[in-house]
């Protein structure tokens, strides 16, 4: 880093910030998915306030997933630390009772081993049966964030999952998901379960999406690459899809993974007809549709031109809504159909230099949230995920101060890797998430933008 580059950074007050927590600890080594890796690698103590609503389900997803269930007070220690602590705190309805998050945590907390998991269990606040007993449940929320920053320095993370009433048979992709290392850079999130009715336990965990065919918009490179590299993994037929000058990277990504690949831009007129023309040659329908091309064209508002604003709508937000528009009209979603769109912490923020590219990303939310009651009518669930500071090559090309800030303001204290961002989109679209609608979910390490 140059000097200059170096007061400037010092200077702002972003990087004056960034500065200060270079002081920290170095950035732990995050865990990642391996195949073959048990969910979680040691026993998990499970806590539960009086009254709670879901120890029954939870256990039943701890014996699915062959996990060690041990009291608090028989917690080990060294390798036998608990590797996760899950709390059921459904069952507070008072604001007094919050306490109960104190009696567990305070001493259980500094047992967990590195790259831990913390997961609190509540009761949406809307459905809680008292004033009081939606403060408290709501209250929660504070808490588990709070211990996110807290344990972030270990590589461990912290999550709130709402279940809401009839969800309680839903949780199991999701506590799979978050306790296991495919969740290594989702941090701080609260994820919401609705009562669900399209949930297909998979034969198989490791290959959820084994007979069921994905398309994945932008994944000649970067994020789109690995998204199609994992659903593969994880069993999926996949069409790739990219524009034509970027056909031969996309051929290669095709091939590697055993999919097919479409040269196709997006934002063409005739694009939502070709894609359906497309589905309709290969057996009719599509079981995932992933939402993942994006470009930035970065300018302040004053100095942006017309062409600038134009591209990225089109492309990350428009050329979207028209193709979701061509596959709902042609019924070409299958049954369990998933959308997954990736919108960024941009738009829930905001960013300087970032109207265009905001706007869009918000809008991809609006669009999630509005469309996820409607399609859950067809048995259909739409999600966003909104990746913070990601190792690619649009990172790559930052100013060297933006992009350490970047990397560094967030709990975890570093930026996350294509594969994390796949994971959640694939956590997402499993046929086993159907109690996973209309969410938005940050990979971004808890990033402190927008927190
Ligand atoms: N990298 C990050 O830190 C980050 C953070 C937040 C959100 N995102 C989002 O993640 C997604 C992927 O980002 P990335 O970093 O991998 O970017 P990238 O530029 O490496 O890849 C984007 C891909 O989309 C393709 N694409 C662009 N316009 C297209 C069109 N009109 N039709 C078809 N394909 C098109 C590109 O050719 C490219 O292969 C984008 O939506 C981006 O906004 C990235």
């Amino acid at each position: 880093m140059s000097a200059d580059r170096y007061q400037a950074l010092a200077n702002s007050a972003l990087g004056g910030a960034v500065v200060k927590r270079l002081g920290l600890p170095a950035p732990p080594r995050l865990d990642r998915h391996e195949p073959g890796m048990p969910v979680v690698t040691g026993p998990v103590v499970f806590g539960e306030a009086r009254g709670g609503r879901l120890r029954e389900a939870v256990h039943e997803v701890m014996r699915s997933i062959g996990a060690r269930l041990v009291d608090a007070k028989t917690a080990g220690d060294g390798d036998d630390r608990p590797a996760a602590l899950v709390f059921d705190a459904t069952g507070i309805d008072s604001t007094q009772r919050l306490r109960a998050l104190y009696d567990f945590f305070h001493p259980t907390i500094a047992s967990l081993k590195r790259n831990g998991r913390v997961v609190v269990l509540t009761t949406p606040a809307i459905e809680a049966d008292s004033v009081g007993a939606a403060t408290a449940q709501r209250a929660i929320e504070g808490f588990a964030r709070s211990v996110a920053k807290e344990i972030g320095r270990y590589g461990s993370t912290a999550q709130l999952v709402e279940v809401a009433a009839g969800g309680e048979g839903a949780m199991e992709s999701t506590l799979r998901f978050l306790l296991s290392a495919r969740s290594a850079y989702v941090d701080g999130q609260a994820i919401h379960i609705q009562a669900a009715d399209s949930v297909t336990v998979p034969e198989d965990w490791e290959r959820p999406l084994a007979g069921r065919s994905a398309a994945v918009t932008g994944a000649a490179r970067g994020i789109g690459e690995a998204i199609a590299e994992t659903l593969a993994g994880q069993g999926a037929e996949v069409l790739c899809i990219d524009v034509p000058p970027a056909g031969e990277a996309l051929a290669e990504v095709a091939n590697r993974i055993g999919g097919t690949s479409l040269a196709l831009d997006i934002t063409d007129a005739g694009a939502p007809q070709r894609l359906a023309d497309h589905i309709g040659e290969r057996g009719g329908r599509i079981d995932v549709f992933v939402h993942n091309a994006g470009i930035t064209r970065d300018r302040t508002i004053a100095r942006m031109p017309p062409e600038g604003w134009d591209g990225v709508l089109e492309v990350n937000l428009s050329a979207q809504e028209r193709i979701n528009g061509a596959l709902l009209e042609g019924e070409l979603l299958g049954d369990d159909g998933r959308i997954a769109s990736v919108s960024s912490v941009s738009g829930i923020a905001g960013n300087r230099g970032q109207t265009n590219y905001a706007t869009s990303k918000a809008g991809v939310i609006g669009m999630v949230r509005a469309l996820a009651p409607v399609l859950r009518e067809r048995r259909v669930t739409v999600n966003a995920v909104a990746p913070g500071f990601i190792e690619t090559k649009m990172t790559e090309a930052m100013p060297v101060g933006t992009r350490e800030a970047g990397r560094r303001m967030n709990s975890l204290i570093q930026g996350g890797q294509p594969v994390d961002v796949a994971e959640t989109i694939a956590w997402l679209v499993s046929p086993a998430s159907g109690g996973v609608n209309g969410n938005v979910v940050r990979v971004c390490g808890q990033q402190l933008l927008g927190a």
